[in-house]
């Protein structure tokens, strides 16, 4: 799904670099551009941070 429509940024973009290690919203904004424009999508964009740290932190707690 589409979270970013000025910069046509989708949920598994955001995933994929989370994963590789852009924890912080700032890292998004730099390295996709992210709620570089309007900023509406910045809410959302949040959300599926968050989900993914969370997730990340669960994976280290159990490894
Ligand atoms: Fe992301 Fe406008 S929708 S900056």
């Amino acid at each position: 799904m589409y979270v970013c429509l000025c910069k046509g940024i989708t949920d598994s973009q955001l995933r994929a670099a989370v994963a590789e290690g852009n924890t912080e919203f700032r890292d998004l904004k730099q390295e996709l551009g992210v709620g570089a424009q309007c900023g509406k999508c910045i809410p959302v964009a949040l959300a599926i941070l968050a989900e993914e740290n969370a997730k990340a932190q669960l994976y280290y707690e159990v490894a």
